[in-house]
């Protein structure tokens, strides 16, 4: 179970210090929309799932693998991430916003690999999950709760929280209360943070255990939080 609460503060109102440059950040407005599409590596690292694995990781979150049209519909509106991942039907790919050397060729789109013949090959997956919980917030003061706070947070259930406030400002994270069952290396149970959508750039942490997390301030206008 967790509390957060969060608020957004003024802290740097300088137009242009951080941009809305190479689409990232434009991006982001629109993603909480594409939300039901999400990422998921194995718990042993990248590249690890094979197709059978990566449909019952998506099914254990109450999800199932998606397809490409939802890959594409959740890229269109800011979806990034640049790591080859299964989704329904054998596919393998993975969706890309801003074009970059490192990533995807220096092309915008899904990259595709097509339908795998071979199923043993090891990936990572794509999930659709229309019954994720979580929320959009944009107003400049908010205190939220997991589902079902105090009590046990249901560790099926996929939330993502997406805190927003206006450009040229940056976000105060204060957590009030914090449990998340503790594992060894935060592997079952945990909150992650990301303050923008670029999913390696933009990692922040990842918090379990019940010590209360120090406050943590964006950089930009934007924190993703993933449970
Ligand atoms: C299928 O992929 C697995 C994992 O990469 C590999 O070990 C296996 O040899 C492949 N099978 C065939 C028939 O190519």
């Amino acid at each position: 179970m967790i509390a957060l609460l969060f608020f957004a503060a003024l802290l740097w109102d300088e137009a242009g210090a951080w941009g809305f440059k190479d689409g990232v950040l434009h991006n982001s407005i629109w993603l909480e929309r594409a939300a039901g599409v999400y990422h998921r590596e194995s718990r042993s690292g990248k590249y690890q799932l094979t197709y059978a694995e990566a449909k019952v990781v998506c099914e254990y979150e109450g999800g199932h693998l998606a397809t490409y049209q939802q890959l594409e519909a959740a890229r269109k509106i800011g979806f990034h991430v640049c790591a080859a991942g299964w989704m329904a039907k054998g596919r393998v790919g993975y969706p890309i916003v801003k074009a970059g050397a490192n990533c995807g060729f220096g092309r915008t789109g899904i990259v595709d690999y097509g339908i795998r013949l071979n199923r043993s090959e090891r990936w990572d997956a794509y999930c659709y999950n229309p019954h994720e919980c979580g929320g959009v917030f944009t107003d400049s003061k908010h205190v939220f709760k997991s589902p079902g706070y105090p009590n046990e947070y249901e560790n099926e259930q996929i939330c993502y929280w997406h805190i927003r406030v206006k450009y040229g400002q940056r976000i105060h994270l204060q957590f009030l209360e914090f449990d998340v069952e503790d594992d060894t290396a935060c592997m079952a149970d945990y909150l992650e943070i990301y303050d923008s959508y670029d999913d390696i750039n933009g990692f922040v942490g990842r918090f379990c255990g019940d010590e209360l997390p120090d406050d943590i301030i964006s950089t930009g206008n934007l924190f993703v939080l993933f449970m």
